[in-house]
């Protein structure tokens, strides 16, 4: 089976509103004739609607938010609703990356909250994984990567799956310049898609798709997406280059 392409661009907190309209319209306009690749972009919450503004129409290019709150609405002075982020034309959100499981401290509980809140709301996910450091040294890494998986996504149903992204992330390979080998990336990946089978079914798991990220370039996307459980990338630092996004998504 053929999977989807996708090269997704986690700008993180970076930008200003000039700069993330001048990236936007680049990498817009770059890809345009691109349309065997899925294109999205995870801009910061304030740029969220002129970036939909200027992609709107597309049917491979897509903007989403980089999180969500967990409630639905109400007295959460600061927080920003799926609701909100669908109602100015996101079609993503961005769940579970490690610098909010690490910074932020969310729990599996919220994730939980953020992705039902999001289906609920026409929003598709990319759900973060992916172990820390430590967790590789003593080989606790696949068990870690499969707690992740199994403690949110098992709470979903199968139709729920198809509008889930996984990306996995070591977190030891973020904005590190260390990228996982292709090997060590594939061997994660063909893990994930052995839980996701082990969860729900052999489809399923043939079906999803699994995005790498953690410093992936344009020098080592073209042998990272060769490998057979890597449908693509998550950019974080490399997404902010214009040149750089569109060499990565062209590297298939
Ligand atoms: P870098 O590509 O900067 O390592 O970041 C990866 C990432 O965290 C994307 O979400």
């Amino acid at each position: 089976m053929s999977r989807k392409k996708i090269v997704a661009g986690n700008w993180k907190m970076n930008t200003d509103y000039n700069e993330a309209m001048a990236l936007i319209t680049n990498v817009f306009n770059a890809s345009k004739t691109l349309i065997n690749v899925e294109k999205i972009i995870f801009p910061p919450f304030p740029f969220l609607q002129s970036a939909c503004e200027i992609t709107k129409n597309e049917t491979s290019f897509f903007i989403g938010a980089q999180n969500c709150s967990e409630h639905l609405s109400g007295a959460y002075t600061g927080e920003v609703s799926a609701n909100m982020i669908n109602s100015i034309g996101c079609s993503y959100v961005l769940i579970g990356h490690s610098e909010r499981r690490l910074f932020f401290k969310e729990t599996d509980d919220q994730l939980i909250l953020k992705i039902k809140h999001a289906l609920n709301h026409n929003l598709r996910i990319v759900y973060c994984v992916g172990e820390q450091l430590d967790e590789r040294k003593n080989a606790s890494h696949f068990d870690v990567v499969r707690a992740q998986l199994e403690n949110v996504l098992n709470n979903f149903n199968e139709l729920d799956l198809e509008k889930i992204h996984i990306a996995y992330e070591p977190v030891w390979a973020i904005g590190t310049g260390e990228t996982a080998t292709p090997d060590q990336a594939q061997e994660m990946h063909a893990y994930i898609r052995g839980v996701i089978n082990k969860n729900f079914s052999a489809e399923a798991a043939e079906k999803i798709n699994i995005l790498y990220g953690g410093s992936c370039n344009s020098k080592n996307a073209k042998e990272l997406f060769s490998c057979n459980d890597i449908d693509g990338g998550l950019i974080g630092g490399a997404s902010l280059k214009a040149d750089e996004f569109c060499k990565i998504m062209l590297s298939f």
